[in-house]
């Protein structure tokens, strides 16, 4: 364990949940003991999000989410462990111990070391004659040395072995350039440089490290960009090109474009809010990083069909956020750096000012797949625009673009009124019978709040969770030598998190969600809260304890059984040859 049990229990302590927590969601008392609020990871009307002061644990009763206060931390800021821990610790005032021992960190920090040094020598050639092509590139693309500097843009020079040459002075080793996708291993076994002749941008994340790579091509050529692969610090859906820069940006909003070209060349015009996702399209781990520092996207991909369904899908994403997202509406240029550059920032400042939300955009795209003189399109367009207006919240809203469907189509106010509350009619009472049946099937109830973790024994399960949740109430119970192993579970999810409390009660230390934070992944901790929320009498603990451990081992036994039926018929239809028909 990196950090010293004490030294996790007094952070704890000084870290109050509610404290925390109303950082980023506004908690309001209602009836009982918890606070509740919107819950911060999944979108939605009415709070579902409680967080329980006496037990200083969250939990959303929507989404399943749940944990201590260095969970919330892990999850809302998108941090490991240890960073969660660090983050708490500089908030509490507290100095954090020194973590030495622990290799993965230490690799981790040598490879931001060697990008950080790598971006430095890319750099530099820019005032180098072999980094004259970049130079000229970026001339020809009228990206100025300033800009260059901000960016911290360098030049990949044409060769062999630049880079690695270079780093291998300052001691680095071609190992280690292999393993941070700065060098591929050649067939004599040596290294050689994988970005070569390229105009390299660092991709540099909030906390103002050199994360990994971009290089474009100098000119025309496949492939247009090489990007830096995976690695222990570079975590493409996670990262946003220039969000370093973007989120110092006084403009209150986000510009979301695509291209790297984009975004510099849009920084340079003075839109200081430009950011790319790194060549994918936008995830949503992408969007909550945005969210962090805006709550308006101006999206601004490039005009073209890719562009337009790119921002379809990204409009889902963002407006799960609860973010404002508007959409900008371009013509006569192919993406914002060649609008900028052909009809200048004033123009592209009126632009993002008439840019359309995303309701008139969504309206639009319709629109232009109909066409709306021909009878039978007009038909499928209304079936279309009805059912997107049908869907929006407010009432109002609802009128407002349904006279607007109406005008397009030509055809009376009324009707399409009268069409749109229809469908919502329907999409209600379809969302409330998915939902009663949800919760009048037993076998669906019985099962996790999170679908990758179902269950496939859900009657062993909840036995399962039962026990996990007497020994976290009660420790005492865990010297029952009765226990079944954790292999004895059914499910990996609640073997791990039993295994995890009983490795804590074994060791004679505190059972609490601060202390399992780092055996547990979240998915679990979210888990293990979830079942904490669930009614257990302690009164009668022991005789729960042995009703549970025989459950579990009965249903062992059945699952056995089962499956030694299944190996037995299996081996007699190998002995006598039966294909494919059941025993
Ligand atoms: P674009 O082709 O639009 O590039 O790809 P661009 O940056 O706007 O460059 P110009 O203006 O055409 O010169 C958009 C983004 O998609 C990713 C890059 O992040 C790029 O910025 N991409 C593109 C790749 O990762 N690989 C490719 O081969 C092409
Ligand atoms: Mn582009």
């Amino acid at each position: 364990m990196p950090f010293p049990e004490n030294f996790i229990t007094e952070l704890v302590d000084r870290s109050d949940i509610v404290d925390v927590v109303s950082g980023y969601v506004r908690l309001s008392k209602r009836s009982g003991a918890n606070l509740f609020g919107l819950c911060p990871f999944h979108s939605e009307k009415t709070p579902s999000f409680s967080v329980s002061p006496d037990k200083q644990i969250y939990h959303c009763f929507g989404c399943g989410k749940g944990g201590g206060v260095i969970s919330f931390i892990m999850e809302i800021e998108n941090l490991t462990f240890p960073e969660a821990v660090e983050f708490l610790a500089r908030r509490a005032g507290m100095p954090v111990p020194e973590q030495t021992d622990d290799r993965e960190s230490r690799r981790r920090e040598r490879m931001l070391a060697l990008n950080r040094e790598a971006a430095r020598w890319f750099y530099a050639q820019l005032s180098t004659p072999a980094g004259q092509s970049a130079g000229a590139y970026m001339a020809k693309r009228r990206i100025s040395p300033a800009t260059a500097k901000t960016f911290g843009l360098g030049c990949a020079p044409d060769g062999w072995d630049g880079l690695l040459r270079a780093m291998e002075q300052k001691g680095f080793t071609g190992k280690e350039l292999f393993d941070a996708g700065l060098a591929r291993r050649g067939k004599n076994g040596g290294y050689y440089d994988v970005f070569r002749n390229r105009l390299m941008f660092p991709v540099i994340d909030v906390r103002g490290n050199v994360i990994g790579f971009s290089g474009r091509i100098l000119g025309d050529g496949e492939p247009k960009y090489m990007n830096s692969p995976e690695t222990p610090v570079f975590n493409k859906s996670r990262n946003l090109f220039a969000l370093n820069l973007a989120k110092k940006s006084k403009s209150g909003y986000i510009i979301l474009s695509e291209g790297n070209i984009d975004v510099v060349s849009l920084h340079q015009a003075g839109f200081d809010s430009a950011v790319a996702s790194l060549g994918t399209s936008l995830t949503p781990e992408q969007a909550r990083l945005i969210s962090r520092y805006t709550d308006q996207v101006i999206i601004a991909y490039d005009n073209d069909g890719a562009g337009v369904k790119a921002a379809q899908r990204a409009i889902g994403i963002l407006e799960k956020l609860d973010l404002r997202v508007k959409v900008l509406r371009m013509s006569g240029a192919k993406d914002p750096d060649e609008f900028i550059q052909t009809k200048g920032p004033e123009a592209f400042r009126k632009l993002l000012e008439a840019s359309e939300n995303q309701v008139d955009y969504r309206l639009r795209s319709v629109t232009d797949k109909y066409d709306l003189t021909v009878d039978e399109q007009k038909v499928d367009f209304l079936k279309e625009a009805t059912d997107l207006v049908a869907r929006l919240p407010g009432a109002v809203e609802r009128q407002v673009y349904a006279m607007r469907v109406a005008s397009l189509a030509g055809i009376g106010a009324d009707a399409v009124t009268a069409e749109v509350e229809r469908r919502r009619k329907r999409l209600l009472s379809r969302a409330r019978s998915d939902g009663e049946r949800q919760q009048t099937r037993p076998e669906r109830q019985a099962q996790p709040p999170d679908k990758d973790l179902r269950y496939a024994d859900p009657s062993s399960a909840a036995a399962e969770e039962g026990l996990i949740r007497l020994l976290y109430l009660d420790p005492a119970l865990g010297r029952s030598p009765e226990l079944p192993p954790a292999e004895d579970f059914s499910s990996e999810a609640l073997g791990h998190i039993y295994a995890a409390v009983r490795a804590r009660i074994d060791a004679g230390s505190a059972v609490s969600t601060a202390s399992l934070s780092e055996a547990l992944t979240l998915q679990e901790m979210s888990l293990l809260v979830s079942i904490l929320q669930k009614p257990e009498l302690l009164s009668s603990g022991e005789r729960a304890l042995n009703d549970y451990i025989e459950k579990i081992r009965e249903r062992k036994r059945l699952r056995a059984g089962s499956s030694d039926l299944r190996a037995l018929a299996e081996s007699l239809r190998e002995r006598k040859g039966f294909k494919g028909k059941d025993v």
